[in-house]
């Protein structure tokens, strides 16, 4: 924390500053994010703009480069800045990282656990709300990932967030090393195989705790759901999904826009009950058979860290070359961003 101002609070607001990322919208409303450098210059096919024009200015103008186009100026809000930061791993998208504070219970103060870090996008929202007396503990398997993820943290913040930690390992067994028993508050995990967290997760959330899954698959969904019914100790799972549709406005002609984001994941929640507590049996719930052999199979397949990989699940995957070109990238932004003064 800089002085007394709550983290990060220099980079969202005042006069525009070197080293501060800006949102530059076009004619035709295409956004292009940039870092501003005193001197410095944003080179396209169009011109040039140079950024002493935009530094010492407020958030909102509209400034022309060379050959006279228009471009209108603003900070990147948080989800804007997720969608164009450097990437290693897919990030979880705004839409869904509001939901997953809202579902998880998120609030100031609390000790979260969150797993994998990938490129930092939902941490970002974690420890916003969080907030600067909370902690946020993310576990990472990919070293260059880790990186990726601090960077990106570091420069949207303009400091390392003092809250939190990444470690870098199996979130199964290395929460299990790092945390106290019973001493987290909330659990979301965004990994491949949640349910192999289930120990840990079972072990370091609080009575009470809440635990939230994202994943991208139904296969994933319905495995996760069996094995927390089955383990006991937690509340019968409640899962949704969120779909956004915007809307085209203009004159008469209002309506959803054409193309949409059909699919990103989906959301499973429970809570944490008291030790030695059974889930009551909900009354409600249709009596289903318990799932047929074939169903197992096909879940967990011969050996299952090959089934349950990236490539069988057709999720993306990352080379580790692209994952360091983005991690350079990331700390490029970090080390402008922790070069921002702070006048507060
Ligand atoms: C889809 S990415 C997470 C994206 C991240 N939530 C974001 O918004 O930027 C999934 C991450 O989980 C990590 N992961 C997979 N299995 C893990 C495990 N057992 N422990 C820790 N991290 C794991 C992967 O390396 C990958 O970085």
């Amino acid at each position: 924390m800089i002085g007394n101002a709550p983290i990060g609070k220099h980079m969202r607001t005042g006069l525009l500053k070197s080293g501060q990322r800006v949102q530059l919208t076009d004619y035709k409303g295409r956004k292009s994010t940039i870092t501003l450098h005193e001197g410095g210059e944003w080179h396209t096919h169009r011109g040039v703009l140079h950024h002493d024009k935009l530094i010492s200015q407020p958030e909102g103008i509209v400034v022309e480069n060379s050959a006279g186009y228009r471009y209108q100026v603003l900070r990147p809000l948080l989800n804007d800045y997720v969608l164009s930061m450097p990437r290693g791993a897919t990030v979880v998208y705004p839409k869904d990282s509001a939901q997953i504070i809202q579902v998880a219970d998120i609030f100031p103060g609390a000790h979260v656990m969150e797993a994998g870090v990938g490129s930092g996008a939902l941490s970002l929202s974690l420890l916003r709300a969080t907030g600067d007396f909370g902690t946020l503990n993310s576990y990472e398997l990919r070293e260059e990932f880790a990186d990726i993820a601090r960077s990106n943290v570091e420069a949207f913040f303009g400091e390392p967030h003092p809250g939190w930690k990444i470690h870098v390992g199996d979130a199964g067994q290395k929460s299990l090393e790092v945390e106290q028993p019973g001493g987290v508050d909330r659990v979301v995990l965004d990994m491949l195989t949640p349910w192999k967290c289930l120990t840990a997760v079972r072990t370091v959330l609080a009575p009470g705790g809440v635990w939230v899954s994202y994943v991208a698959t139904v296969t994933q969904l319905s495995r996760l759901t069996e094995e927390i019914r089955r383990s006991g100790g937690f509340t019968e799972p409640e899962a949704h999904e969120t779909m956004l549709r915007t809307w085209h406005l203009d004159g008469l002609a209002v309506r959803p826009d054409h193309r949409m984001v059909a699919h990103t994941g989906f959301l499973l929640s429970t809570r944490r009950l008291a030790d030695d507590q059974l889930p009551l049996e909900l009354k409600k719930r249709e009596k289903v058979s318990e799932p047929a052999g074939e169903d197992t199979q096909a879940w967990a397949g011969t050996n299952d860290d090959e089934t349950w990989d990236e490539e069988t699940l057709q999720t993306r995957m990352v080379s580790r070359k692209k994952a360091r070109k983005a991690a350079a990238n990331s700390l490029k932004h970090a080390e402008a961003a922790k070069e921002v003064v702070n006048d507060e």
